[in-house]
């Protein structure tokens, strides 16, 4: 029980398949745990600090809710206007600040790399819940035990990422999370937000199959998992691009006359126009059941890391 004692977890390719073995058999303990209601002590005494300087619904909450039912105490910074940051603070002077209040951080930023620099400025624990279009590698565990709940399985199947593959950090941590496993990749997009080029190539580096395409019907019909992303409009430089973009993918329900029985759909949410509400009635349809994953999985990850070492 002792593998990630004490460690931060900044993306989702450090991750050993002993390690990603030991989240999710921990999740499943959890989420045992908590069908059976029982109140959990293992946090108790504990403090997690949430410092969140983009929004968020998901994430926040989860790792908040987590806490909660594992016993332990949380303090949040929800945005970063209303934290010290707003008059100029460093990242490092509030990472060393909040590890005198907390036994772990979880930070989100809108900067690739931040939640590295955060751990690199404190020895507690420093989870990171998404730093600009880099990583977001506690949402791809969740998606990776989504994947085995509603599938059964992770090897041998067709997973399509679909959207914005350019800026999107959840589906570079999961292409990275699942790339240690026998899948075949669909990466769907228009051709201005490509997966980038790198992270492409360090797949295919290590023998995974990799297909790309513009076309989304044929990508459905093809899959095992269809994982669609928002088109991310904060990340654009120019609007007028992000307006002939946003709509390039709607997946309705006769998108699904196509696909395989069994596809699961999936998406990290929020959704804005890419999943037709049409789409929330099709029983693969796994979007809020991966949303309500976050829970057992994030429970697993405050756990395991604040062990001591
Ligand atoms: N999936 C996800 O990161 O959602 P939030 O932005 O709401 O946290």
């Amino acid at each position: 029980m002792l593998k990630l004692a004490q460690k931060d977890i900044l993306r989702a390719d450090q991750f050993s398949r002993e390690e990603i073995d030991l989240i999710m058999e921990t999740a499943r303990g959890f989420e045992h745990e908590l069908d059976g209601e029982k109140a959990l002590e293992t946090m108790r005494g504990k403090i997690l600090s949430t410092l969140f300087f983009e929004p968020s619904t998901r994430t926040r909450l989860s790792f908040e809710a987590a806490m909660l039912r594992l016993g332990g105490e949380v303090i949040s910074v929800a945005e970063a206007k209303s934290s010290s940051a707003a008059k100029g603070e460093s990242l490092y002077d509030t990472i060393k600040t909040v590890e005198g209040y907390a036994d772990v951080i979880v930070l989100r930023h809108p900067r690739i790399g931040a939640a590295a620099e955060a751990a690199a400025a404190t020895n507690k624990p420093v989870l990171n819940a998404g730093d600009g279009a880099g990583q977001h590698p506690t949402q791809s565990l969740l998606d990776f035990y989504t994947i085995e709940k509603e599938q059964g399985k992770v090897e041998g199947l067709t997973v399509t990422l679909a959207g914005d593959l350019k800026h999107g950090r959840t589906v570079h941590s999961l292409a990275d999370l699942l790339a240690s496993y026998n899948v075949h990749f669909v990466f769907a997009s228009p051709r201005a937000l490509r997966m980038p080029t790198e992270i492409v190539e360090k797949l295919k580096a290590r023998g995974v199959s990799v297909a790309e395409t513009e076309n989304l019907a044929e990508a459905v019909a093809a899959s095992d998992v269809l994982y669609m992303t928002r088109i991310q409009g904060e990340r654009f430089d120019d609007p007028s691009e992000y307006d002939r973009l946003k709509n390039a993918y709607i997946l309705t329900r006769a998108m699904l006359a196509r696909a395989k029985e069994g596809m699961t759909v999936m998406h990290p949410l929020p959704r804005v126009n890419e999943i037709a509400t049409e789409v929330d009635s099709y029983p693969g349809a796994a979007y809020f059941r991966q949303a309500a994953n976050g829970i057992p999985v994030r429970m697993a990850l405050l756990a395991l890391v604040t062990e001591r070492a």
